[in-house]
């Protein structure tokens, strides 16, 4: 372990000013959270991420893309299925390619700038900290804090995320991935300011995150830490008591213009709206009833996307998945609807992920490709063909849609972009308004 163990002076100093902390902060948290802010989503292939490798090409990042969507299905359907046991480890709920949108937040007194991947599957929130710039520095934090194993935060964590040799040790975490990537370090506290659209900081008060003196190499580069948006006890969502919030996300092309998320009172609930389904807290769930193409519904079984009685299947809303996924009996029966509706060359695609692709140029398919539309019960999504293929090499669109090997299916945030997203989580609904996102 990296970290150093404080002496017991000091082990008593933080514990007493973690109780001191833990008392000033209620308030000051539910009274921001109340008004809202709203932040930049960096995707992680634009030219702003830390993230951005110059030398890959507009192909290659799709590759990339594809990969990633794919280790996501497998993580989280590693995560769903084991729900049931008794000993489930919700530490895992952090993704190996840790996501694709990144929010900028500030963390400490004085605040150090922090790039990390939003993620509405996972409830951690976490900073690479160390000794050195450009991560945080806890010694430098004033305001900063830590949990001992006897705290309650530390108790929320689960049996599987903690190493508690004794009750007055550090509260040290450890989160173990579906790929065996591993970020660890010590359940902390300190001050949260976010970045608005206008560089504005908005403060939140403090938040519970785990602070990390040791993370695998797929957390490299700048990309320094997760933000959960889950509904579980830990993530952002939960701390602030947060009722709604909502995204809208730009198409590629128009990246330099933003897209944005939005907490609380700016949040914007609008459009149609499909329940969100009660009792999972760990990603959000909806009812998919069908997809059609122009008039035609593609034939499914009936309630193929419903989750069943023992937590397998269902569909679900990520934005942290590039692509859509959809169980194999809704993707063969996709595929041949759409292969027969659209009137130009087919063949499969660079890799085994894209089944379906269409030669010509973007109007070609344009003008040939009737609208995909997704039911949800009580909305529709309509995919524009800019958020329904992509160009995976010069002059073959394919599918952006993945077959998932399991049961389970997902709303990728490729298909949502130029959608406003609102989650509201009192009256339990996600609503779709379809915008232009570079337009906000
Ligand atoms: C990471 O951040 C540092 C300091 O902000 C910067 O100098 C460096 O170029 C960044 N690296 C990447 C890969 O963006
Ligand atoms: C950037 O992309 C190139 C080409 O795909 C690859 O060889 C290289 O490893 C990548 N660099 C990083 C830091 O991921
Ligand atoms: C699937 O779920 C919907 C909405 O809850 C329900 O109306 C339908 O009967 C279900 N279908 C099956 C086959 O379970």
């Amino acid at each position: 372990m990296g970290i150093s163990l404080p002496s017991l002076f000091s082990t008593i100093f933080f514990f007493l000013n973690t109780i001191f902390v833990l008392q000033s902060i209620n308030s000051i948290s539910s009274s921001t959270a109340g008004d809202g802010f709203s932040v930049r989503l960096i995707h992680r292939d634009s030219p702003l991420s830390p993230s951005y490798n110059r030398s890959m090409t507009a192909y290659d990042r799709i590759q990339a893309a594809a990969y990633r969507s794919v280790l996501r299905l497998n993580h989280i359907h590693s995560l769903t299925t084991t729900f049931s046991s008794s000993e489930h480890d919700i530490s895992s709920r952090i993704v190996p390619e840790n996501g694709e949108y990144i929010v900028t937040f500030s963390v400490g007194t004085p605040p150090t700038q922090v790039h990390a991947f939003m993620d509405t599957g996972s409830d951690a929130i976490w900073v690479k900290c160390s000794q050195s710039s450009p991560v945080f520095n806890p010694a430098k934090s004033s305001s900063y804090g830590y949990y001992l194993c006897d705290s309650l935060p530390c108790e929320d964590l689960g049996v599987g995320r903690r190493t508690c040799a004794e009750l007055l040790d550090p509260c040290y975490y450890r989160v173990i991935y579906g790929d065996g990537s591993t970020t660890e370090g010590t359940l902390s506290r300190d001050k949260f300011a976010f970045e608005d659209p206008e560089r504005n900081l908005a403060d939140v008060g403090h938040l519970d995150f785990g602070c990390s003196d040791f993370s695998s190499w797929h957390f490299r580069g700048n990309q320094s830490g997760a933000l959960g948006l889950s509904r579980q006890p830990l993530s952002l969502i939960s701390q602030l008591g947060i009722k709604k919030f909502s995204y809208c996300m730009v198409l590629p092309d128009n990246e330099g213009s933003g897209s944005r998320m939005y907490f609380g009172s700016e949040a914007v609930i609008s459009g149609g709206q499909t329940p969100l389904l009660k009792g999972v807290d760990w990603y959000y769930y909806v009812t998919l009833i069908g997809i059609s193409i122009g008039d035609q519904n593609v034939p499914l079984p009936d309630g193929i996307f419903n989750m069943t009685s023992d937590g397998e299947g269902g569909f679900i809303i990520d934005s942290g998945t590039t692509y859509t996924f959809l169980r194999s009996e809704a993707y063969d029966a996709l595929i041949e609807a759409l292969g027969e509706a659209i009137d130009l060359p087919q063949r499969r695609g660079p890799s085994e992920w894209y089944e379906l692709c269409f030669e010509g140029s973007f109007e070609n398919l344009d003008s040939a490709a009737p609208d995909l539309k997704f039911i949800f019960d009580g909305a529709e999504v309509i995919l524009m063909k800019q958020t329904t293929y992509i160009e995976a090499e010069k002059g073959l669109w394919c599918l952006a849609m993945v077959r998932s090997n399991e049961e389970l299916s997902i709303l990728g945030n490729m298909q949502q972009q130029n959608y406003f997203v609102g989650y509201d989580l009192e009256q339990e609904v996600v609503s779709f308004a379809p915008v232009d996102c570079a337009t906000f």
